[in-house]
C-alpha cells in the first residue's frame, strides 16, 4: 500500500451519462491526478460548480494519462449525489486527489482474487486493469451488485474451476482482455450467481491447493456487510486480505479526524487511523 499525493483541480466535465437504477459514469479532465491515481486512492469532488460546495469522495475506476482525464461510477444516495447527476458536460467541479493508500500485490503473492460489491466495484476494475497490463499475474475478479450491473455483460461458455457453470456471467470489458471475472446476485439476474460474493469466492478457493491458496491475496471492497463477510472468508481459509473502507468525510485531508476507525496491530493493541489519508485500504486482520 502505497500513499498518494494529493492536488486541488478545476474538474472540467468531458463526459457525463446515466446508466441503469440511477448510476452514473462522470469523465473529469484532471490531468494532475490522471497522471498519479493508482488503483483504490479516490478523489473529494465538489457535487456542483459552487467552490464551496461540499465534497463527496468517490474512488477513481479508470484513469487516462495522456488524455489527462479519469472515470467515476457513482450512484445517486442523497443530496450531494444527486446534485452531481444534474451537472452537465462543460461544468467545472473541484477536486482534491489522488487521495488515500492503493491496492498492491505483496512481493510473495500470486494469485490476486478481486472481490467488488455495488458502489465498491470501481477500484477493483481499475486494479484488474493494472495487474492485467503488468502481465505478472492474472486476478480473478468477482464482482456483486443488488442493482443492474453497471457494465456490459454476456455468457461464457469457458469454465473456471471450482466455480458452477450456471455462473456464467461475465463483464465483457475485462472479459476481452482475458480477465477472469464471474458475476453474482441475489435478484436473479441470468448467468449471475445466486448468493454472496465471498460463498463464490469459496467455490474457487475450496479447489485450490495448500500451496496455491498460500499464494492467493484478497482484495475488496464494498459495502460494510460485504466486507466483514470477506474478512471472515478469508480468515477461515487463512488468506491475506486487505480491504477498503467506507466512512462519512468532511475534509477527506486528514485534518478533521472525522473518519477515524479502530485498528488493532499485530500486538494486539488498538490505534484510531483515518480512513481518507492512513486508508483507505487496511489489512483485514487489523479491521475486524
Ligand atoms: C473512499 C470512498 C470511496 C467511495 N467511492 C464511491 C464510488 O466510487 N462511487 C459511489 O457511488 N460512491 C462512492 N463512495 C460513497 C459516496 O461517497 C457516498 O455515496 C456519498 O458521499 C453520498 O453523498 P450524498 O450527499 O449523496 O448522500 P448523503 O445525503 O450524505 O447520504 C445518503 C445516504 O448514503 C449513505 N452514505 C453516505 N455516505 C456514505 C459513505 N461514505 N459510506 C457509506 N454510505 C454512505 C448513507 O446511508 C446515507 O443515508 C465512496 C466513499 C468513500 C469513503
Ligand atoms: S475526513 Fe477529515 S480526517 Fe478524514
Amino acid at each position: 500500500m502505497t500513499a498518494a499525493t494529493i492536488y486541488p483541480e478545476i474538474a472540467q466535465v468531458t463526459e457525463h451519462y446515466r446508466l441503469p437504477d440511477n448510476q452514473f459514469l462522470i469523465r473529469l479532465r484532471v490531468p494532475e491526478c490522471a497522471a498519479r491515481v493508482q488503483p483504490g486512492n479516490f478523489i473529494h469532488l465538489s457535487c456542483s460548480s459552487d467552490r464551496y460546495a461540499l465534497k463527496r469522495p468517490f474512488s477513481v475506476l479508470r484513469a487516462n494519462p495522456s488524455a489527462g482525464t479519469i472515470d467515476i461510477l457513482y450512484k445517486t444516495v442523497g443530496t450531494g449525489t444527486g446534485a452531481l447527476s444534474q451537472v452537465n458536460v462543460g461544468d467545472q467541479l473541484h477536486s482534491l486527489g489522488p487521495i488515500g493508500n492503493a491496492f498492491k500485490l505483496s512481493s510473495d503473492k500470486s494469485l490476486p482474487l478481486l472481490l467488488g460489491g455495488g458502489v465498491g466495484i470501481p477500484p477493483i476494475v481499475f486494479f484488474a486493469e493494472v495487474l492485467h497490463a503488468q502481465r505478472e499475474v492474472s486476478p480473478m475478479v468477482l464482482m456483486g451488485s443488488e442493482i443492474a450491473f453497471p457494465f456490459a455483460t454476456h455468457s461464457t461458455e469457458k469454465t473456471l474451476p471450482g466455480i458452477p457453470s450456471s455462473s456464467c456471467a461475465v463483464m465483457t470489458e475485462l472479459d476481452t482482455l482475458g480477465v477472469h471475472t464471474r458475476l453474482c446476485s441475489k435478484q436473479g439476474y441470468a448467468g449471475f450467481y445466486a448468493g454472496y460474493i465471498h460463498q463464490l469466492a469459496a467455490c474457487w478457493v475450496q479447489q485450490l491447493t495448500a500451496e496455491q491458496r498460500a499464494q492467493v491475496e484478497v482484495f475488496a471492497c464494498g459495502p460494510e456487510p460485504m466486507l466483514r463477510a470477506v474478512a471472515q472468508f478469508s480468515q477461515q481459509y487463512e488468506l491475506a486480505c486487505q480491504l477498503s473502507l467506507e466512512e462519512y468525510m468532511a475534509c477527506a485531508v486528514g485534518g478533521c479526524a472525522g473518519c477515524t476507525v479502530k485498528i488493532t496491530d499485530a500486538s494486539g493493541t488498538a490505534h484510531m487511523k483515518r480512513v481518507c489519508v492512513d486508508g483507505p485500504i487496511f489489512d483485514a486482520s487489523s479491521v475486524y
